[in-house]
């Protein structure tokens, strides 16, 4: 089969269409014909010589979405023919992949595979970091950072489908549009406007309930600042840093916490659990279309290393898939 791996550990040009035998197929696993595969950030890292879990395979790629065509020994919750959408270790980036049934969602009828390959990262990350971290409820009001972003624009579909207001942040006119198209309260260009500025605005000054941060660095001293009593700072990422100096009288003052997560080192079990939440929270969403997976781009899988310049550019309004087959 055709697969997509880093060559060597560098830029988008690292990347290489190789030819990989068809993966083994273990107890547990269904095998999947791939129709596409999403791109996300953590590819990049690994293009460019990130660490990854030991026993990952080096063919890319988190996230499919395509036909189950032979099932592992103890499956039974998917039947040869169904279509899914699967959170993967690695090897999406491929014509075939192999994913836990565990870690699998069925796709909803409505929703095409191209569309579904974008929705499994975003769906665990955004139901663990902003529902069950973040504790986000019907009424309260969040920021998010990066909004326009894949998992950014599938974070403000969710908040507001559960009944938050959403203050969201993106860089530029084209993703401040999307943003007003999807509905949120306030978009706020970060290259032009202040947004605390904008928080305070909105909320006349109370602040916001739960934020969903992708920077880090000096953003942090600003969420805070923007924050309600109560409120709950959850780190996706620390795009402009990790490491901050803190106040923590800010903290005291406002009884706020600061909480965090990773996906992928997560145990089998933890994302079998999260699949469930899922299944049950998000799938009636994707299903009616009150959530849909904003699509950047769709290209060929042979083009990975053209998907990965968009993300590098951070150009994509939306998620950017590559397409291996109907
Ligand atoms: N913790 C986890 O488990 C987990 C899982 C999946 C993803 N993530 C993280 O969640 C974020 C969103 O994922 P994604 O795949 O949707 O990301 P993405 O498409 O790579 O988008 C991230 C966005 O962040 C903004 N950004 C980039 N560099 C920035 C900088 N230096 N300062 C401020 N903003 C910057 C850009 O949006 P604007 O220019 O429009 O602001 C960019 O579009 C990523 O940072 C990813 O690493 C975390």
């Amino acid at each position: 089969m055709k697969a997509v791996i880093a060559r060597e550990p560098g830029g988008p040009d690292a990347l290489q269409l190789v030819e990989r035998p068809v993966p083994a197929l273990q107890a547990g696993e269904v095998l999947i014909r791939v129709a596409a595969a999403g791109v996300n950030r953590p590819d990049l890292m690994q293009r460019s010589g990130s660490p990854v879990p030991p026993g990952t395979t080096d063919v890319l790629g988190l996230e499919a979405a395509g036909i189950v065509i032979a099932l592992g020994k103890g499956v039974d919750e998917f039947a040869l023919g169904d279509r899914v959408m699967a959170l993967l270790n690695g090897g999406g980036y491929a014509e075939y992949c192999v994913a836990l049934a565990a870690h699998c969602l069925p796709v909803p009828a409505g929703l095409s595979l191209h569309a579904a390959a974008g929705v499994p990262e975003a769906a665990f990350t955004v139901w663990h970091n902003l529902f069950e971290l973040g504790r986000l409820r019907s009424g309260d009001t969040v920021l998010i950072h990066g909004a326009a972003s894949g998992v950014g624009s599938f974070a403000v579909q969710c908040a507001q489908a559960a009944g938050a207001r959403v203050i969201a942040t993106a860089g530029g006119a084209q993703k401040v549009a999307m943003l007003q198209a999807l509905g949120v309260w306030r978009a706020v260009d970060r290259h032009l406007e202040d947004f605390v500025e904008g928080v305070n605005d909105c909320t006349e000054g109370r602040g916001v309930d739960v934020v969903l941060d992708n920077v880090g660095g000096p953003y942090v001293a600003r969420n805070l600042a923007a924050m309600a009593m109560g409120g709950r700072h959850v780190s996706l990422s620390f795009l402009q840093g990790a490491s901050i100096e803190l106040d923590l009288q800010v903290l005291m003052r406002k009884n706020l916490s600061l909480t965090s997560s990773t996906l992928r080192p997560k145990s089998h079990a933890e994302k079998a659990r999260l699949a469930v939440c899922i299944r049950s929270r998000f799938l009636p969403w994707l299903a009616s279309g009150v959530v849909r997976p904003q699509i950047h781009a769709q290209l060929p899988l042979a083009q990975a290393a053209d998907a990965h310049r968009l993300l590098e550019a951070n150009a994509n309004v939306g998620k950017v898939v590559l397409t291996v087959a109907e």
